[in-house]
Formats: C-alpha cells, structure tokens, sequence
C-alpha cells in the first residue's frame, strides 16, 4: 500500500473529443478545460500533494491548425495572469517546465513573472509542462552537458543519473509517483520520457473537462493499492 504520491502528472487530454460530442468546436473543449485544471490544482494542493505537473501544450502541438495554436496560447496567456494572484494566496509554487527559447516574449514575461512572484511559497509546486517535450529536454540536457565538458568544466565520467536529472526542466521536482491520462489513450505522448521511469500509470476515459475531485480522487486510491517494485523482489516473496 502507498500513501499520498509526492508528485502527480497529468496528460490533460480529450478536450477536442467533449467539444466534438456536443457539436461545438474544439476550442470551447480547451475553455472547459481550462476549469477543470482549476478544480485539480486547487484539490491536489488540499489535498496535500507535494507536487502536480500538467501537460498544456507540447512540442508536437505546433503543427496544429493556426487558429487552435493562437487560441490556446491566448487562452494559457489569459489564465495565469488571472489566476496568479489565487494561488500565491494558496502557497503554491509555480514553476514552467518547458522550452523557453521558443516562447513569445509576452507569454514568457506571464511565466517569468509567475515564477517570481511565488519562489518562496511553501504550498505545492505546480508545474505546467508547455511548449514541453521529452526527447527536447532530453536533447537539451545533453547539449548543455556536452558545452560543459567542451569548456573543460567536466569530465565525461562526472556524467551520471544525478546531473542529468539536476538538468531537466523538471528540477528540482522528484519523478512523479502517478501519471494520470484522460481520453483514454495508453500512451505518453513525449510527456516526461526521463522522470516517468517508474511511475505508476493510471488511465480513464473521462475527458479532461469532466474530471472532477471524484474522478482525482479514484487515481489517487488506486495508486494507494499498486504494488510498487523498482526491479527488485520484494522481501515477503524471497
Ligand atoms: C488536450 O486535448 C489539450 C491539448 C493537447 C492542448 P486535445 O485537444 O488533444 O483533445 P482531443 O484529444 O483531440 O480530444
Ligand atoms: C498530449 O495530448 C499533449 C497534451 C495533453 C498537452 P495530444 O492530444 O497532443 O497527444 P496525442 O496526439 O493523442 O498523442
Ligand atoms: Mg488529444
């Protein structure tokens, strides 16, 4: 039996399936997506979890329709500037975990300013995954560690486990305990390839604007009964 995950990810996925199935367009699915995030970060951090990261946005969504990549940064943009204010109120710790480089200056400054502003609560840490993908973040800690031992800085042999994962742009966030997917779909879709090596994976089919506390709630006590190993052989069975 497991007790509370320390850090819960979330593939917020299904919100273009909720909108088809009422017959409205995709983007009214992302704005009720958009609610259901609030009712997660708000029941994770009283629920006392240590740490929740959301998928938002991918690498692979910029191949989207134009109109779908405008309105969801627009939407993110929004979002966070108007709920910034609350969840500092709630002590929580916001951090972006993605690629930088490639983000509009406006949409970075909300980031930046995010991340400033709540540095020293003591809450959750809430981490939005946007503009996020894993063999990105991959690829950008090797380059960063091939620079260093380019300069001299490092040795190849300094290279181990603990300076990759002190790299990824998870850090200093441990690896999540539980990874749940809405939509259905049995698979990771780029989402935390490094941290996600042990995690527990828990999938529904609710769509991302129907889960609830309820539905957070099931993953959260079918974590409670998963049998973690991590290879080994557990005592009672030698
Ligand atoms: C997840 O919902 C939200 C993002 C990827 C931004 P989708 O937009 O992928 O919804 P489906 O999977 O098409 O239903
Ligand atoms: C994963 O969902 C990305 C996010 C939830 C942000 P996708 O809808 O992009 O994933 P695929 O295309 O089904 O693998
Ligand atoms: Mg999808």
């Amino acid at each position: 039996m497991n007790g509370l995950p320390a850090h819960v990810a979330i593939i917020m996925d299904g919100n273009g399936r909720w909108a088809s199935r009422r017959a409205l367009p995709r983007f009214f699915g992302h704005r009720q997506g958009v609610k259901a995030l609030k009712t997660a970060v708000r029941y994770a951090s009283r629920r006392g979890i240590g740490a929740l990261t959301v998928y938002a946005f991918s690498t692979e969504n910029w191949t989207r329709p134009r109109e779908e990549v405008d309105f969801l940064m627009d939407l993110m943009h929004k979002t966070f500037v108007q709920e910034i204010e609350e969840l500092h109120r709630e002590g929580v710790r916001i951090q972006l975990v993605g690629d930088r480089s490639t983000l509009s200056p406006d949409i970075l400054k909300v980031w930046n300013d995010a991340e400033e502003i709540t540095r020293q609560n003591t809450g959750m840490t809430f981490n939005v995954a946007f503009n996020y993908g894993g063999r990105q973040e991959i690829l950008n800690v090797v380059q960063a560690l091939v620079g260093q031992v380019d300069k001299g800085e490092i040795t190849v042999d300094e290279i181990t486990e603990t300076t990759i994962s002190r790299l990824l742009y998870t850090h200093p966030t441990p690896d999540p305990d539980l990874i749940i997917r809405t939509g259905g779909e049995m698979r990771l879709s780029n989402f935390l390839l490094w941290q996600a090596a042990y995690s527990e994976f828990y999938v529904t089919d609710v769509l991302w604007p129907d889960f609830g506390e309820d539905d957070f709630e099931r993953a959260l006590q079918d974590y409670s009964g998963r049998e973690r190993r991590f290879g080994q052989v557990l005592a009672k069975e030698q």
